[in-house]
């Protein structure tokens, strides 16, 4: 397989449509993230935010279009598919960690199985991972023995992991406690601030305004607004935006 040139995007989307029956849920969406980008996806409930990021690693399968990931178009299925998956770390609101693994294993697994490394440097690599996200001291304990916050952290290191390109991030912390919150998206921005390339759903528009380079604003499938943080909490264009703002902003 070819890697992209230096010059590709991470991520490109061209004219994807996506329905769910009737409702036309990602309408002729062109997105192009170049890579150390970190892009910000605001927008109401239900304006298709998560399948954007689902149709980007192809958990949705999409109706008609394209999705390159580093220059590289993603297969509809197969092993090819899995492969170019790996490339792109997804983190959820819900943590999905295994809950009969301990930390350790849960961040284990993917490495031996996928990247077939051996287990003395799986071991090796996940510990240096747990340690970044700052629980080193969790490895020999199980999901349920966890925070929230602690166990959102061990989700994002089970993805990276993987050694993905591309990191997708779907409301990371909106299952969490406020007091975790912060804990979770300083890995982020630690993250962003090392060059992931990073597509993050999220209300937490201080992380916006901190860590986005970009701010994407969805409303009815589409990609209404693309902006810079301060241009886009300073002078939304849309009336969308401004009402979605005026909303959340208030409170
Ligand atoms: N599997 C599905 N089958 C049918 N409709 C779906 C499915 N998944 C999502 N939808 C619908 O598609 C639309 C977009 O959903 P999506 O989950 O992408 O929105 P969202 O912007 O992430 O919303 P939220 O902020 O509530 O998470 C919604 O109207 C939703 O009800
Ligand atoms: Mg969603």
């Amino acid at each position: 397989m070819t890697a992209g040139t230096p010059d590709s995007p991470m991520i490109r989307m061209s004219s994807v449509d996506k329905h769910f029956g009737s409702l036309h849920v990602l309408q002729d969406i062109d997105l192009t993230v170049p890579p150390g980008q970190v892009v910000v996806v605001l927008g109401p409930s239900g304006s298709g935010k998560s399948t954007l990021c689902r149709a980007i690693n192809r958990l949705e399968p999409i109706d008609s279009g394209t999705v390159e990931i580093d220059g590289k178009p993603l297969p509809a299925e197969g092993r090819a598919l899995a492969e170019l998956r790996a490339d792109v770390g997804m983190v959820f609101q819900q943590f999905n960690l295994f809950a009969h693994k301990t930390i350790l294993e849960n961040v284990l697994l993917g490495p031996i199985k996928v990247r077939k490394l051996d287990k003395a440097t799986a071991e090796r690599e996940a510990t240096a991972l747990l340690e970044r996200v700052g629980i080193a001291d969790q490895a020999q304990k199980y999901p349920a023995q966890l925070s929230g916050g602690q166990q959102q952290r061990a989700a994002i290191a089970r993805a990276l992991a993987m050694k993905p390109k591309v990191m997708l991030f779907d409301e990371p912390t909106s299952a969490l406690d406020p007091e975790m919150v912060n804990e979770v998206l300083d890995v982020m921005a630690g993250l962003a601030a090392e060059g992931m390339t990073m597509l993050v759903v999220t209300h937490e528009m201080g992380f916006a305004r901190r860590a986005a380079h970009r701010v994407l604003f969805m409303a009815d499938g589409r990609i209404v607004e693309d902006s810079t943080p301060s241009r886009f909490f300073e002078a939304p264009e849309s009336a969308r935006a401004q009402d979605f703002l005026s909303k959340i902003l208030t409170h």
